[in-house]
C-alpha cells in the first residue's frame, strides 16, 4: 500500500483539473493580452479562474492577481505594500512567529534595507493572542501580516480580530491563506483584511499558480515590472494552463467545502485518536479544537523525527517533520520553538496531512504499522545509549 499524508506540501491534482490543463496547453495556446481572437479565447480562460478564485473567498474579480504561487503572493504584498508606504513615516513591518519563510524570509530581507520588524509570539497551543499582537503593533506600523491557517500544526489564526487592531493603527492586514482556501471557508471581508495569499497546488491545482487578493483601493506598488498584466500589478504573459486548472481547483473546493472538509476531519480524528490510543508517548501538538480539519501535528517521545519518517516511508506511508522547505535540514522546526516547545520535542514531531484521495483503509494501515515502528526506533536509541538503572 502506498499511503500520501502530506497534503500541506502539495495535492494530488483533481481529474478535472488534469483535464482543464491539457485541455488549455492543447487547445489555448494564444498570449491572453493579444487583440486576435486567438488571444481572446485565452483571456476568457483568465476571466472564468478569476472569477472562481474570487467567488471561494468571496472576493471580486477585479480584485485577484494571478501570481506564480503562494511565495510570490506573499512577497507582493509584503513588498509591494511596503514599497507603497516607503514615502511615509510608517517604517515597521509585524509578522507572527510561525509564518511560512515565504513571509519571515520576506520581512527579513527588508529589515536589512532599513525596516523595523516585529514578530509577534503565540501561545503554547500555537495561537497568536490579538493582545499580544495589539501590543507589538505600534502607531508606524506598516502591515502586519498573520497567517490564516499554519502550515506544520494546522491552527487557525485569529485574523479579524488582529486585523481590526492593525486598522486602529492604520497599517495594513495582509494574511497567508495557502494552508487555509480549500480547507475551511474563507471570507476576504469577514476577514477584515487587505491583502490574502492563495495557492493552487495546496487545493488539487497545479504547481506555479496562485493569486494575490487585494482589496480595491488598496496601496500597492508591482514588485515585477513590465508590461501591463494583470492591471500592471504583476507584469509578465499569465500562465494559462495553470490558471485554467486553478480555477477548476477553486470551483471544485467551493462546491465540495462542507462535506469534504467533514469527511476529511473525520478520517484525521481517527487516525490521530487511533495513533494516541496505541502508540504510547505520543501528544498532539497545537490546538485540536481550532485546525484546519485535515492537519494532525503528533510528538513522538524518544524518537527521532527523521527517523520515524524515514521507517514511514519505507512502508509507503509519506508524511513530514515540518515545513517541506526545511525538511532535511534537521533544523528543528521554528513554529513549535515558537510556541515554547524543548529542543527534543521540536525534533521528535511528524505532521499527518489529508486531503482528498484520503481513505479509512490508509488511516487504518498507518495506526497498524506505526507501533511496531515506533518501539523498534526506541529500542534502537535505547540500545545505544542505555539508561542509568534507577537506584532504590
Ligand atoms: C503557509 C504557506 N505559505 C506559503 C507557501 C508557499 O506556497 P508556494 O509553494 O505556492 O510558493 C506555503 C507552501 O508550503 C505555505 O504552506
Amino acid at each position: 500500500m502506498r499511503v500520501y499524508f502530506d497534503y500541506n506540501a502539495t495535492t494530488p491534482l483533481a481529474p478535472e483539473v488534469i483535464e482543464a490543463v491539457t485541455r488549455a496547453t492543447r487547445d489555448t495556446f494564444g498570449n491572453p493580452s493579444s487583440v486576435h481572437r486567438f488571444g481572446q479565447e485565452a483571456k476568457a480562460i483568465l476571466d472564468e479562474a478569476r472569477s472562481a478564485v474570487a467567488a471561494l473567498i468571496n472576493g471580486d474579480p477585479s480584485e485577484v492577481i494571478f501570481t506564480s504561487g503562494g511565495t510570490e503572493s506573499d512577497n507582493l504584498a509584503i513588498r509591494g505594500a511596503a514599497e507603497a508606504l516607503e514615502p511615509t513615516a510608517r517604517r515597521q513591518l509585524l509578522a507572527s512567529a510561525i509564518e511560512h519563510e515565504a513571509v519571515l524570509n520576506t520581512v527579513k530581507a527588508l529589515a536589512r534595507r532599513g525596516w523595523t520588524v516585529a514578530h509577534i509570539p503565540v501561545d503554547q497551543a500555537g495561537i497568536v493572542a490579538p493582545a499580544a499582537a495589539q501590543d507589538a503593533i505600534t502607531g508606524t506600523a506598516a502591515l502586519v501580516s498573520v497567517m490564516h491557517a499554519n502550515n506544520e500544526i494546522g491552527t487557525i489564526q485569529p485574523v479579524a480580530e488582529i486585523a481590526a487592531a492593525a486598522h486602529a493603527r492604520g497599517a495594513l492586514m495582509h494574511t497567508d491563506a495557502v494552508q487555509s482556501v480549500g480547507k475551511i471557508p474563507v471570507d476576504v471581508r469577514a476577514l477584515g483584511v487587505d491583502l490574502l495569499s492563495l495557492s493552487a497546488h495546496k487545493l488539487n491545482g497545479p504547481k506555479g499558480v496562485g493569486a494575490l487578493w487585494v482589496k480595491r483601493g488598496t496601496r500597492m506598488q508591482p514588485i515585477l515590472t513590465g508590461g501591463k498584466h494583470e492591471r500592471s500589478r504583476r507584469a509578465g504573459t499569465e500562465n494559462v494552463p495553470g490558471i485554467a486548472g486553478f480555477g477548476v481547483a477553486a470551483r471544485l473546493a467551493s462546491a465540495k467545502l462542507a462535506a469534504e472538509g467533514a469527511r476529511v476531519a473525520e478520517l484525521r480524528d481517527r487516525l490521530e485518536n487511533g495513533i494516541l490510543a496505541r502508540v504510547p508517548g505520543t501528544a498532539v501538538n497545537g490546538a485540536r479544537e481550532r485546525r484546519v480539519p485535515n492537519t494532525s501535528n503528533i510528538s513522538f517521545d524518544r524518537v527521532e523525527a527523521e527517523s520515524l519518517l524515514i521507517a514511514l516511508d519505507l512502508e509507503g506511508v509519506a508524511v513530514s517533520t515540518g515545513s517541506a522547505c526545511s525538511s532535511g535540514t534537521l533544523e528543528p522546526s521554528h513554529v513549535l520553538r515558537a510556541m515554547g516547545f524543548s529542543a527534543h520535542r521540536t525534533q521528535n514531531s511528524l505532521r499527518f496531512s489529508l486531503g482528498l484521495f484520503s481513505t479509512e483503509a490508509e488511516v487504518d494501515f498507518v495506526v497498524d504499522v506505526l507501533p511496531r515502528l515506533v518501539a523498534k526506533l526506541r529500542g534502537l536509541t535505547e540500545r545505544r545509549s542505555p539508561q542509568p538503572l534507577a537506584r532504590g
